[in-house]
């Protein structure tokens, strides 16, 4: 698919945006977002601390924004267990995408459940049926989309802006914790005893599927453990393109 580049109306549609985004309290960011694009923003979550922090913000100040999971079907327990709390704590829905079984059972059938420690293209098949495919089904006619992405994550991530224009899914993306660090996001949940995933405890800072997460050793690059087999460069599923 080619990236069309940001238009002149995009571009100063994405400065006032900007006003809104850079709000001292993130909270007062997501409520003014609400208002603003209505059922047209949606939040996406892991379930990993930062998107418990952006669940809690929203469901206990009942915006209007619509929380979804990618259940790519690898994900690790102790995310199920941290998905199904969340779920009892606040009793809201969380909107579930699974993998299109029309594109999974042929990979499955023709190259077994791990073809993605094989090669490259196998490794971005598999996220592409798991992750990119529904992600689209979920962000289609959506006009912001909420992510729990922090500049700590990795080099890539330090660069980025709170708000802007993803042209490959054609909607504005909204980082509200972009600055924030691990020991705020600690903070919080801890204040509001809101329910996070127990791999945290256990040297696992960016949480994905199971077969491609480790934990990460101290002084370790957070992404160390996603993909770890593959080279650095091309540690991406796909969620999250830039344009840069
Ligand atoms: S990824 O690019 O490596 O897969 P990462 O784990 O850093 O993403 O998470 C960054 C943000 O992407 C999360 O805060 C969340 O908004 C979104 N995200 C990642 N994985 C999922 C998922 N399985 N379901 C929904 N959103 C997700
Ligand atoms: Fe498949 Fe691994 Fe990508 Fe999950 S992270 S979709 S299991 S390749």
């Amino acid at each position: 698919m080619s990236i069309q580049p940001i238009s002149i109306s995009k571009a100063e549609e994405l400065g006032w945006l900007e006003e809104i985004a850079v709000k001292p309290n993130a909270v007062d960011s997501l409520k003014s977002f609400a208002k603003l694009f209505g059922d047209k923003a949606v939040f996406s979550t892991s379930f990993s601390i930062e998107d418990q922090v952006i669940t809690h913000m929203i469901f206990s100040n009942n915006l209007d924004i619509k929380v979804f999971t990618l259940d790519t079907g690898r994900l690790f327990p102790e995310t199920y267990s941290t998905w199904a709390q969340t779920m009892a704590k606040y009793g809201k829905p969380i909107e579930t995408f699974a993998p299109d079984a029309s594109q999974l059972e042929p990979m499955l059938r023709s190259k077994g459940p791990n073809s993605f420690y094989e090669s490259l293209e196998n490794r971005q098949e598999c996220c592409n049926i798991r992750k990119v495919e529904p992600l689209k089904r979920a962000l289609g006619g959506k006009k912001l989309w909420v992510t729990g992405i922090r500049s700590e994550h990795s080099a890539n991530r330090t660069q980025m802006d709170k708000i802007e224009w993803d042209p490959s899914n054609q909607l504005f993306k909204f980082h509200p914790l972009l600055n924030w660090t691990m020991d705020e996001l600690k903070e919080f949940i801890k204040m509001y005893e809101i329910p996070v995933n127990p791999l945290h405890d256990k040297g696992f800072v960016s949480i994905g599927c199971a077969p491609c997460t480790r934990a990460i050793k101290a002084g370790e690059d957070f992404r160390a453990g996603r993909w770890w087999w593959e080279q650095a460069d091309k540690k991406e599923c796909g969620l999250h393109v830039h344009a840069s």
